[in-house]
C-alpha cells in the first residue's frame, strides 16, 4: 500500500491534528502526515508536530492584509508550501481561514475539513453555541470536502453527539471534540480509499 502524502493545516490547539498524527502511526493507515502548516506562528499544535518529527511551516496571516489580493497572495504561498512538499491530500483541522476560488479549484476533491455540527445544520462560527440556542437534543460533527461555499461540500462521515441538560457551549464543545478525534482518522481513511490519484 502506497501511503499518500498528507498535510494538515491548523491555526491553534491542533487536537484534531494530533488525532490524525496518532492514527497515521498504524502500519495499515493510508496516510503519511508529512507536513503541518499553521496560519499563526504561536499555534499550540506546532509544538506537538515538531516533537513528532513532522516538518512544519508557518504561513503567517499577520503578514497579509484583508483585501482579495491579499487572500490570493496568502493562498499562493500556502500552495507553494504544499507543492514543494509534494502533498497529495490536505486536511484542515481548525484552520481559521477562507480560501480563494483559485486555491479551492486547484485542491478540490483533495481537501477536507472537520466541522463541529451535523452539517448542513449550523454552518459557520460557533456551531456548538448555535446548536444550544436552537434547542436541539442531538448535534455532532462532520468531515466534508472543501468547496468554495463555506461548510457546504459533500459529507464523508458524521458522528452524532447528545446535548445534555445543563450543557454550556464549553461542555458541549468538549463532548463533540471527543467525537471529532474518533471521526477524523476514520473519515480520512475513507476519503483516501475512495480516491483515484
Ligand atoms: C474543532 O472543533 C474543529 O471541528 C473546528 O475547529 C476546532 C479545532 O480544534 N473546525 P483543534 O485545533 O483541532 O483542537
Amino acid at each position: 500500500m502506497a501511503r499518500r502524502r498528507v498535510a494538515i493545516l491548523i491555526s491553534g490547539r491542533g487536537s484534531n491534528m494530533r488525532a490524525l498524527i496518532e492514527a497515521a502511526r498504524a502500519d495499515d493507515y493510508p496516510a503519511a502526515i508529512v507536513l503541518v502548516v499553521s496560519s499563526k506562528p504561536q499555534a499550540e499544535g506546532l509544538g506537538f508536530a515538531r516533537a513528532a518529527g513532522i516538518a512544519t511551516a508557518v504561513v503567517d496571516q499577520g503578514r497579509f492584509g484583508r483585501e482579495n489580493r491579499d487572500r490570493e497572495a496568502y493562498d499562493a504561498e500556502l500552495d507553494r508550501a504544499l507543492t514543494d512538499a509534494r502533498i497529495e491530500f490536505v486536511c484542515l483541522a481548525g484552520f481559521m481561514r477562507i480560501f480563494s476560488a483559485t486555491f479551492v479549484r486547484k485542491w478540490e476533491g483533495r481537501i477536507i475539513n472537520i466541522h463541529p455540527s451535523m452539517l448542513p445544520a449550523f454552518r459557520g462560527l460557533r456551531p456548538q453555541a448555535q446548536a444550544l440556542a436552537a434547542g436541539v437534543r442531538v448535534t455532532g460533527c462532520t468531515v466534508h470536502y472543501v468547496v468554495a461555499e463555506l461548510d457546504a461540500g459533500a459529507t464523508i462521515a458524521q458522528a452524532e453527539v447528545p446535548v445534555l441538560a445543563g450543557d454550556t457551549a464549553e461542555t458541549l464543545s468538549a463532548r463533540i471534540l471527543g467525537a471529532e478525534h474518533r471521526l477524523y482518522p476514520q473519515a480520512l481513511r475513507l476519503a483516501l480509499n475512495s480516491q483515484t490519484f
